[in-house]
């Protein structure tokens, strides 16, 4: 099997990357990534050197390039991770969101079709938008609320009219927010593990009770693989694990690590387009027999332990 993982130098995909490596020895891995201010060849650490695994510096939306690579390296499937991610960066400025995750997944999906390969594509709980209470399950509506969401749900609509239309063997995932060693700065943990490091309050937007479901980066990677293996085409499948957190609760949870009360968090004015709740049913990919393997406390201390051995308290 060739698989070829775009966005592969990123947080997320980096992980699958070598988590395949290792999980199978017959596998061949062709990264690709645009090496934005978010990629970093240095996230794949050993896989650079596994002769199982080619890296590439490319565009998913360069279709001559990426064609060159399925074709030469008769690449069986594509995993996309390769996305703009930072939501306060689409509300800034939405064209490079556009660009990438729409016009890069309808590239990608051009190419499954012409040579008749699987694709996967990667996408978030957001898409669903808010919900109160209760969970999405994959049948539910579409309700972006903010230009990283909206290009998003474009590209899982692609996704779906592409099988619709054509038949393409394309199977979708929406992960709620995954967490761990690895991520960019600008993300919420590493942010808040940088600024107490700086001596700094920790910012809790609004009144801190937005909800988010918090999942171990690794295990992410888990069940994506098996989804890869044990899908068939046109499958969405949720990925999450019932951990919930208000912002809040998860401010107090760093700080707690690193031997602060709560007295640090410092409230300020809501952010643009903050969805009060996301929460997954993943039943779906639970009934193929996945289930979360590290709890979200221990994650939680690996990755703030990990962050806080790394970061620079200076920038
Ligand atoms: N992090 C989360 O909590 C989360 C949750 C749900 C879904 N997702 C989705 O998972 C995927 C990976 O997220 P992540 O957190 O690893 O993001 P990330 O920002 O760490 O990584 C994205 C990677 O994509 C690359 N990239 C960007 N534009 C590209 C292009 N045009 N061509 C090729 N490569 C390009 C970047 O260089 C980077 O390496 C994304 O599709 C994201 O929408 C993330």
């Amino acid at each position: 099997m060739k698989l070829l993982v775009t966005g592969g130098a990123g947080f997320m995909g980096s992980y699958f990357v070598k988590y395949v490596l290792r999980q199978k020895p017959e596998w061949e891995v062709i990264t690709l990534d645009k090496l934005t201010y978010a990629g970093d060849t240095s996230k794949l650490d050993q896989a650079l050197e596994d002769p199982r695994h080619t890296f590439i510096e490319g565009d998913i939306t360069d279709g001559q390039h990426m064609e060159e690579i399925v074709s030469h390296y008769s690449v069986d499937v594509i995993v996309n991770f390769a996305a703009e991610t930072h939501v306060d960066n689409s509300i800034e400025e939405a064209d490079p969101f556009i660009r990438t995750n729409i016009t890069g997944v309808h590239t990608l999906l051009e190419i499954a079709n012409k040579y008749g390969i699987r694709m996967l594509q990667i996408s978030t709980d957001e898409v669903y938008g808010s919900i109160e209470e209760g969970y999405s399950d994959e049948r539910a509506a579409f309700r972006p609320n903010n230009p990283y969401s909206a290009s998003k749900a474009s590209a899982d609509l692609l996704c779906r009219a592409y099988y619709q239309t054509y038949g393409v063997d394309v199977v979708r995932t929406h992960s709620c927010n995954i967490f761990g060693p690895y991520q960019h700065e600008e993300k919420f943990i590493p942010k808040c593990v940088r600024h107490i490091l700086k001596g700094e309050h920790l910012q809790l937007h609004g009144d801190g009770l937005n909800v988010r479901e918090w999942l171990y980066v690794e295990d992410h990677a888990r069940a994506v693989l098996l989804v890869l293996e044990e899908s068939e085409a046109g499958d969405v499948y949720n990925i999450g694990s019932y951990d919930e957190l208000t912002n809040r609760e998860m401010e107090i949870k760093i700080l707690e690590r690193m031997g602060k009360d709560p007295s640090w968090i410092q409230y300020t004015e809501d952010r643009q387009g903050n969805d009060r709740r996301y929460g997954l049913d993943s039943s779906k990919v639970r009934d193929l027999g996945w289930e979360p393997q590290i709890s979200f406390e221990e994650g939680l201390t690996r990755a703030v332990n990990w962050y806080a051995e790394r970061l620079n308290p200076k920038r």
